[in-house]
C-alpha cells in the first residue's frame, strides 16, 4: 500500500563537515513527521558504521566505490565522475523507493552536487539546495558567479564592498579559493553551486536569521532562502527531540573520558580549547609557535592534534615542559567537541573557524580566538571578530605565520582583559539567540515548519 507521507531524499556531499549538519536537519524534519532517506556513496558508507540514527541510509555510487575521494586523486576529478555516475545511481534509488510504499517527493541536496536538481526535475520532484556554509560566504561566491566580485584586488589592503555584506572586507577576509590562482578549478565548482539555483524550490542555509539578518534579507530577494540552523544536536539547544543521541558522524574516535575527566579537574572558564578541525594541515613552524604561545600564556589547554599532524609537534613538548606533571596541558588526537565546548572549564576556543566549529561555539556561547587557515575560514573569522564581536583574530606575519607572542597576547585578551568581558557577554547573547531560533516558534523552527507543511501539501 502506498502512503501519502512526505518523504525527503537527502543527498549530502560525502564528508563529515557536510553530512553532519544535514543529518541534524533530517532529525528535525523527522520529528515533524517527514520520512527521511539519506543517500550517500558506497565508499563513505563504510566510514559511517558507528552512526547511531533512526533515519534510513541508502548507497549510491560516485564511481569510486573502493576509495572515494582519495581514489580519485584530485577533487575536480572526483566531482566530475561523481556527476556522471551519481546521477544514474540516484535515479535508480528514486525508482527503487517509488516501489517501497512511500515514494520520494523531495530531494534536499548539497549544492556541491548541483546535478541533483536535474534528477529531481526528471522525476517531477521538488528540490531544495542545502548550503552547509553561512549566508555571507554563499553571498561572496554568488557575487563571483555574477562577475561582480573580481579578485584578487590590486592592493592587498583594499577594502571590498559586497552588496548584502554588513561591513567592508579586505582580501584577507574572503574565502581562500577566491584569491588563490591555484584554486581556480575549485572556485569554479563553488561558483557552479549557483548555476541552476534558479530552478530549485527552496534554498536552505545552515545559519539562523538573527545572526545574518542583513545578508539573508539581501539574498532572499534573489532566492527562496530559509535559514534552518544551528544544526547541532537538539540536546545542546532546545532539547525538544526526545531521542536525540550524541552527534552524528565522526570518522575519528573521540577519547571521551580522558578529555572530560581532565576538564573536570580544571577551574571554571580557565581552559583554552584548541582545534583545527578535520582537514587543515598546519605548517611545522606554525605548530611550534602555537605550542610556545600556549605554554607562555600560562593557561591550561586542551589541544586536538590529529594523528596525521602529531609529528609536527615540538619534540617531547608536553613532557619536557612539565606540562603533564603539572596538569597544565593535554594533547589528544580527537575529542567530543560539543561536550568540550559545553564544559564549564572551557573559557576560550582557539579555532580555525570551520563553519561547524564556529556555529557550535556560537550555540554554546564560547569566546573564540580565530586562526583561519583556508577556504571559508577567513570570512568566518571576520564575522566572529567584527560583526558578532565574540572573538579576536590572531594576526599573521608577512610569512603567514601567527607568532607565539601574538597567540599569548590574544589568549590573555579573551580570557583576562576588559575586552574579554565584552566578548563573553556577546557570546552569551548569541548562545541565547541560537537556542531561540530553533526552539518552538523561533525563526528557524518556523522555516522548518513551513517547509514541512509545503511538503505535506505536495504529498497528499
Ligand atoms: C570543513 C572546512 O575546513 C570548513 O572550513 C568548512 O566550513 C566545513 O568543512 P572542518 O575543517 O572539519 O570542515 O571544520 P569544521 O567545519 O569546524 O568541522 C569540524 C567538526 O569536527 C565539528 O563538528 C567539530 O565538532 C568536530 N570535531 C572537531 C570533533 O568532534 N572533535 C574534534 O576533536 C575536532
Amino acid at each position: 500500500m502506498t502512503t501519502h507521507r512526505a518523504h525527503c531524499l537527502i543527498l549530502p556531499y560525502p564528508s563529515q563537515g557536510h553530512i553532519n549538519p544535514m543529518l541534524q536537519f533530517s532529525k528535525r524534519l523527522q520529528s515533524k513527521g517527514v520520512k527521511i532517506t539519506i543517500a550517500t556513496t558506497k565508499s563513505f558508507l563504510k566510514t559511517m558504521q558507528e552512526l547511531t540514527t533512526s533515519v534510513s541510509i541508502e548507497a549510491i555510487s560516485d564511481g569510486y566505490d573502493d576509495g572515494g575521494r582519495d581514489q580519485a586523486g584530485s577533487f575536480v576529478a572526483y566531482i566530475t565522475r561523481f556527476k556522471e555516475v551519481g546521477s544514474d545511481t540516484l535515479a535508480q534509488l528514486i525508482k527503487k523507493l517509488a516501489n517501497s510504499g512511500c515514494p520520494v517527493n523531495c530531494i534536499v541536496y548539497d549544492p556541491f552536487l548541483p546535478w541533483a536538481v536535474e534528477v529531481a526535475k526528471d522525476f517531477g520532484l521538488v528540490s531544495a539546495a542545502f548550503f552547509t556554509q553561512n549566508c555571507a560566504v554563499d553571498n561572496i561566491y554568488y557575487h563571483v558567479h555574477k562577475g561582480v566580485l573580481k579578485l584578487p584586488p590590486t592592493q592587498d589592503d583594499e577594502e571590498i564592498l559586497i552588496p548584502g555584506f554588513s561591513c567592508p572586507i579586505e582580501s584577507s577576509d574572503v574565502p581562500s579559493f577566491v584569491i588563490s590562482p591555484e584554486a581556480a578549478r575549485i572556485l569554479d565548482m563553488l561558483v557552479n553551486q549557483f548555476s541552476n539555483l534558479d530552478k530549485v524550490d527552496w534554498v536552505l542555509i545552515n545559519s539562523f536569521y538573527e545572526l545574518e539578518k542583513e545578508v539573508i534579507d539581501w539574498m532572499s530577494k534573489i532566492y527562496p532562502i530559509k535559514t534552518i540552523g544551528p544544526t547541532i544536536p537538539s540536546m545542546y539547544l532546545d532539547n525538544r527531540l526526545p531521542d536525540d543521541k550524541e552527534y552524528g558522524l565522526s570518522v575519528f574516535k573521540p577519547m571521551t573520558n580522558e578529555c572530560l575527566n581532565w576538564l573536570n579537574h580544571q577551574l571554571i572558564s580557565s581552559v583554552v580549547y584548541v582545534s583545527f578541525g578535520s582537514l587543515a594541515k598546519v605548517e611545522v613552524e606554525q605548530m611550534e609557535e602555537l605550542a610556545w604561545g600556549l605554554k607562555n600564556s600560562n593557561k591550561n589547554f586542551l589541544w586536538v592534534v590529529r594523528s596525521t599532524e602529531e609529528s609536527k609537534l615540538p619534540k617531547n613538548f608536553l613532557e619536557e615542559l612539565k606540562l603533564v606533571s603539572e596538569n597544565k596541558g593535554l594533547v589528544v588526537s580527537w575529542c567530543p567537541q560539543l561536550q568540550v565546548l559545553e564544559h564549564k572549564s572551557t573559557g576560550c576556543f582557539l579555532t580555525h573557524c570551520g563553519w561547524n566549529s564556529t556555529l557550535e561555539a556560537i550555540s554554546l556561547g564560547v569566546p573564540m580566538l580565530t586562526m583561519p587557515q583556508w577556504t571559508d575560514q577567513p570570512t568566518n573569522a571576520k564575522l566572529v571578530k567584527d560583526v558578532w564581536e565574540m572573538g579576536v583574530r590572531a594576526k599573521q606575519d608577512e610569512k603567514g605565520i601567527v607568532r607565539r607572542e601574538v597567540i599569548e597576547e590574544c589568549i590573555k585578551l579573551v580570557m583576562e582583559e576588559e575586552k574579554g568581558k565584552m566578548i563573553k557577554e556577546n557570546a552569551q547573547k548569541w548562545k541565547e539567540l541560537a537556542r531561540k531560533a530553533v526552539d518552538e516558534g523561533g525563526s528557524s523552527d518556523k522555516n522548518i515548519e513551513e517547509f514541512v507543511s509545503k511538503l505535506v501539501t505536495i504529498s497528499s
